[in-house]
């Protein structure tokens, strides 16, 4: 594909952005809906406890508990990946020329996550969860991903965020037995980030044209890493420490957890396609793939 067939496309999505965005910082978004009370945090076969024998002792009342304290840690991630790519890719835009349509859209783009950020920050609390601190080294690898990450990484890692989050959110959006913040939220952001998703897919493409073995090679490597941590970190053993369960039988319901492993291959299904269409997945990629349970 040419440089202008890309601005086009970049052109496109803007277009596109402009006709169908919402305000999310609108109070109807986070308004409580009659019998919310008793609905999920979030679709509980998404729950990575859905269907172990621990899931089965729980009355529904507890399971509600849980998947809206699971839907804070998952939302969390979203945030913090959103804000980490903002800072990554904002950095390497910052000196390039404003009317360029790529940095364009990546403008629309971060005013985008900004207020997805607010969005999510305001259902969480609408439904009375919170946030819990974040594993340390998913902390530690945010930090060197927001420092040094390079393009085709910071994309990589980005679209592995929004695609996993797109499958899980379709889900959300539709099922009556969610509560109506995290629905509306979730149907918000499902519209808004396809286009994100686009814009990264593109961006990925551009700049694989004519890059050295090396370079693919490390680059694959990477984006694996990236969203191994990424997917490791949807599971905060602080969530469940603090609804007074036993950190060591979670564990190992999850692990045993094939419905879990089923649900997470599925979330993780587009993106492996588009990897692999695009030369960005090894032996060693594959194998880290499989460790998260993506492939
Ligand atoms: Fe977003
Ligand atoms: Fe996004």
């Amino acid at each position: 594909m040419t440089a202008s067939e890309s601005d086009a496309i970049f052109k496109t999505l803007l277009e596109s952005a402009k006709r169908l965005s919402f305000d999310s910082r609108s109070p109807l978004v986070c308004q409580a809906e009659p019998g919310d009370d008793e609905r999920h945090g979030m679709t509980p076969e998404w729950s990575p406890l859905f269907g172990t024998p621990m899931w089965d002792a729980m009355s529904e009342a507890e399971r509600v508990r849980l998947t809206r304290s699971e839907v804070a840690q998952f939302l969390g991630v979203g945030i913090w990946l959103e804000v980490g790519l903002q800072v990554a890719l904002l950095r390497a835009s910052h000196s390039a020329n404003p009317a360029r349509p790529d940095v364009k859209f990546l403008f629309n783009e971060c005013a985008d996550e900004n207020l997805h950020s607010l969005m999510f920050a305001n259902a969480v609390e609408s439904i009375g969860s919170k946030f819990y601190p974040r594993d340390r080294m998913l902390d530690f690898f945010g930090w060197v991903f927001r420092h040094i990450a390079w393009d085709e990484v910071a994309y990589g890692v980005v679209l592995a965020g929004e695609e996993i989050f797109d499958v899980m959110q379709r889900d959300w959006m539709t099922s009556d037995g969610v509560a109506a913040p995290i629905r509306r939220a979730a149907y918000i952001h499902v519209v808004e980030e396809s286009r994100h998703m686009a814009y990264a897919r593109q961006k990925i493409r551009d700049r694989l044209i004519g890059i050295s073995r090396f370079r693919r090679f490390v680059s694959t490597l990477i984006i694996a890493v990236g969203t191994h941590l990424v997917a490791k970190g949807l599971v905060n053993r602080r969530v469940y420490d603090a609804l007074g369960l036993d950190w060591d039988v979670v564990r190992s319901n999850i692990d045993g957890n094939e419905h879990h492993r089923i649900m997470f291959r599925r979330a993780a299904e587009p993106f492996i396609e588009f990897l692999s269409k695009e030369g960005l997945l090894n032996f060693g990629a594959r194998w880290i793939y499989r460790k998260s349970n993506l492939l």
